[in-house]
């Protein structure tokens, strides 16, 4: 069975639009795409968006700052860059070759590719306008996981050396330089564009639209067409147990073949599909159970009050915000330690900040995590009992979320 991969052609044609200046949408300054882990950003890059590029004749150059950790992310950003210019050099050369000529006279590029970006070569901005040059074609940098860029300070400087090449290479309103970025890190991704001293301020961060109901219609088939008739599986449930699973296909995957494995013969698979589900989830739940304990006793309060829509700085730092803390807490709250208690849930990967400074919380599961929580009454913010909201079976019905938009998609931030 080969690989499964839905396409979202017209996702892509709309944002390669929105970074031509030519929608709705405009990112021609850089799109900022975030969305949580295993989602299907990279696939959507690489099956999709970069095709879609290519097909309007841009030169993608892409690169994922996860792909090595170890390496420092602007080693990455002008290792991707020295690939594609070399892969152009090689392009030229045979070029040169067919039409009879052995050897290239004049050096396509005039600099050596191993230095770009260090001291001692030439700049990401200069290799980039040399490579539009001599290509005379527009070229797309795709930064995956960006937000890693800014773990290290030459991870911020290329990050403001490609906002100086985008600002000097499309100036006079020319789209020739494409900025891509996306993130599972929202809180760090959202940083490089709302913090003042941050390289790509005043753009905005969009959520990355998460795969819906299409995408189960199209694996449903996709997986029926090799099963037996009796067996087969229906797009609804594959959709139920894709929402509790976090539209994360690979969950989703694991989820249907265990659903074949652990159940032989024709009995209801959708039965086995929610079990199943719901056994990923919680699993989850008491991974975040763990998590969420431990937090310190402010952090939980705060992620509590966060979860509850009171959103905002006053919200957070308010009268009746401190009170309750304190209430929660059994000590005093101050502002500092409010303060202390966000920078930490917000280094977690737990809340991130908004364009328009509310406090969100990053995953859709933890907001549903919290909310089940809440409404069970099982909530403890201290002591070590262990919280385990997953519905049972009879919830499905109750809770409307589970079999429709539980995982919709959050507006992106005013401003
Ligand atoms: N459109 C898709 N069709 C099929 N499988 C997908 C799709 N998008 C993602 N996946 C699968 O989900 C998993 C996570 O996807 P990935 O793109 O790596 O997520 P992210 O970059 O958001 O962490 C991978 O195993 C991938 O094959
Ligand atoms: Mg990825």
């Amino acid at each position: 069975m080969s690989n499964f991969v839905f396409h979202r052609n017209s996702l892509a044609g709309s944002m390669v639009d929105a970074l031509m200046g030519n929608g709705i949408l405009d990112a021609s300054s850089g799109l900022f795409l975030a969305a949580p882990r295993r989602t299907g950003k990279s696939t959507f890059l690489t099956e999709d968006l970069i095709p879609a590029l290519k097909a309007c004749d841009v030169l993608p150059i892409y690169v994922d700052l996860w792909e090595d950790r170890r390496v420092d992310p602007s080693v990455m950003i002008a290792g991707a860059i020295k690939k594609v210019i070399a892969g152009e050099i090689g392009l030229l050369s045979k070029a040169v070759r067919q039409i009879g000529i052995t050897k290239v006279s004049t050096p396509v590029f005039s600099f050596d590719l191993d230095k770009i970006g260090r001291e001692d070569g030439v700049t990401l901005k200069e290799a980039l306008e040399s490579l539009i040059q001599k290509r005379k074609k527009p070229v797309a940098l795709i930064v995956d996981e960006a937000q890693h860029a800014t773990t290290s300070d030459d991870g911020i400087n290329a990050m403001f050396a490609l906002k100086s090449a985008r600002d000097t290479i499309n100036s006079g309103g020319k789209h020739d330089l494409l900025l891509v970025f996306t993130g599972s890190h929202r809180d760090r991704l959202a940083k490089l564009v709302t913090n003042k001293d941050q390289p790509f301020f005043g753009a905005r961060v969009t959520d990355f639209k998460l795969l819906g109901r299409d995408y189960c219609e199209a694996y449903t088939q996709w997986i029926n067409k090799s099963i037996q008739p009796e067996s087969r599986l229906a797009v609804e449930d594959v959709y139920v147990a894709f929402d509790i699973v976090g539209r994360r296909p690979e969950m989703l995957k694991n989820v249907v073949a265990d659903a074949f494995l652990n159940y032989a013969g024709p009995l209801p698979k959708t039965k086995a599909l929610l079990e199943l589900a719901f056994e990923v989830e919680k699993n989850l739940s008491e991974e975040f159970s763990e998590s969420f304990l431990a937090l310190s006793p402010i952090q939980r309060a705060v992620l509590l009050r966060i979860s509850s829509n009171k959103q905002g700085d006053d919200g957070l730092f308010s009268s009746s915000a401190m009170g309750s803390y304190a209430a929660i807490t059994g000590s005093p709250a101050t502002p500092s330690s409010v303060q202390s208690a966000l920078r930490g849930l917000r280094d977690l990967n737990i809340v991130w900040k908004s364009a328009n400074g509310a406090y969100e919380t990053e995953d859709p599961f933890t907001e549903r995590w919290l909310k089940h929580s809440r409404t069970e009454g099982g909530l403890k913010t201290s002591g070590d009992q262990k919280i385990s909201p997953t519905p049972s079976d009879s919830d499905i019905e109750q809770q409307p979320g589970y079999g429709g938009e539980m995982f919709s998609i959050k507006k992106p931030p005013k401003g």
